[in-house]
């Protein structure tokens, strides 16, 4: 019996490999796709068209630069609790290079999470490689923030504090600090104060430095959250339905405040969220991961795929988000990721970032 599950999985398995090397194999044979611009976006989807007038320029998505990070031919898989194995994600290539905002969409469950903490390093992938600045990951590390729906401040520090904590532990070894420190307090701590004065500033937090978490408001929370999660100067923030749990106005402030952010401080950012909306808003790049598609007529569908990957404009003001345009983009993302009755075939994915070499 364990004889026949084990052959049935790796029949799976190989078939799995068959698909992705035949999509593989067919994206190498099929012509460049340009990289489409603000300005260039194909007639089917219309842009979403900016009616106000840009805060900045988007940098072209995808576009050549050092890569922050990496996935190359990524599956992931848990134990299933009727026995065997569910499939996630199936076969991801994504190459994220500096100052790009990715966003990252997809139905419930399809692996966005998952993926995620690939890329936090708090699990590995089953198949391929997760990469960040050219380095395999293998646990989480600073150079990866990462800012949770749930606050996670410590309740017992200032908002000052709790923006300083990640410096200090960062940069002293706490005996040292312990005995050194009237020395310590006029040198270290003094800089870090001064910097994370900025940091508060930046997320308008600044006149409330003083106060404990429980006397801020949600959404005042969660910009302490992005401060202290900055203030480490990640090579990526990343960012798992940061806004989910705030009303609509603050939601909406906050989208403002991370594209703010990110052209102020030259971020790299992966944000996950559920809302359409909210991703096409605030990111310059989408990412559409779904389960509904299909490959050839042998070919298991298992996992999510990435079935989306385009330049979005960024840095519009807000009311852009009722602009006809702009809710026609959103029922095509919806259609092309979130239909179960329509499923693409895996050589009619809209990838429009470049591929990875030798992907
Ligand atoms: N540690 C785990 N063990 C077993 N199954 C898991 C584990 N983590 C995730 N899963 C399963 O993997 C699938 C993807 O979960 P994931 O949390 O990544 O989805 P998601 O796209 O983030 O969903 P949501 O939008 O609801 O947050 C789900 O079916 C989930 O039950
Ligand atoms: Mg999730």
């Amino acid at each position: 019996m364990a004889d026949e599950e084990s052959k049935e999985k790796d029949a799976k398995s190989a078939a799995l490999e068959k698909s992705a090397a035949a999509a593989r194999a067919a994206a190498k044979n099929a012509p460049p796709r340009a990289i489409a611009t603000t300005s260039d976006r194909p007639s089917t989807p219309p842009p979403p068209a900016a009616t106000e007038p840009a805060k900045a320029a988007a940098p072209a998505a995808g576009a050549a630069g050092p890569s922050v990070l990496e996935c190359r031919g990524v599956k992931q898989r848990y134990p299933s609790p009727k026995g065997g194995y569910q499939i996630v994600l199936n076969d991801i290539d994504l190459h994220v290079p500096t100052h790009d905002f990715v966003s990252v969409v997809g139905p419930s469950g399809c692996g966005k999470s998952t993926l995620l903490r690939l890329v936090l390093g708090s699990e590995s992938p089953w198949e391929g490689s997760v990469r960040a600045n050219g380095e395999i990951v293998t646990h989480p590390d600073r150079r990866r923030g990462i800012v949770f729906q749930k606050y996670s401040l410590f309740p017992h520090l200032t908002v000052l504090d709790n923006v300083v904590f990640g410096l200090e532990l960062d940069g002293t070894w706490l005996l040292q600090k312990w005995l050194t420190w009237p020395w310590y307090k006029k040198t270290h701590h003094k800089r870090y104060v001064e910097t994370a004065m900025e940091y508060l500033r930046t997320v308008q937090l600044d006149e409330h430095a003083g106060k404990f978490p429980h006397q801020l408001s949600g959404g005042m929370q969660q910009r302490v959250a992005i401060a202290q999660a900055m203030i480490m100067k990640p090579s990526i923030l990343l960012m798992d339905e940061p806004f989910g749990a705030l009303d609509p106005g603050t939601r909406e402030a906050l989208q403002v405040a991370i594209v703010d952010a990110f052209h102020q401080q030259n971020l790299t950012v992966f944000f996950v969220t559920h809302d359409l909306e909210e991703a096409l808003f605030v990111g310059n790049r989408l990412l559409v991961f779904s389960p509904f598609w299909k490959g050839d007529d042998t070919t298991p569908i298992l996992g999510s795929k990435l079935v989306m990957d385009v330049p979005t404009p960024t840095g519009r003001a807000t009311g852009v988000k009722q602009t006809a345009e702009f809710q026609d983009f959103i029922a095509h993302v919806r259609r092309q990721g979130f239909d179960s009755t329509y499923r693409q075939h895996v050589d009619e994915f809209e990838l429009r970032a470049p591929k990875l070499a030798g992907a």
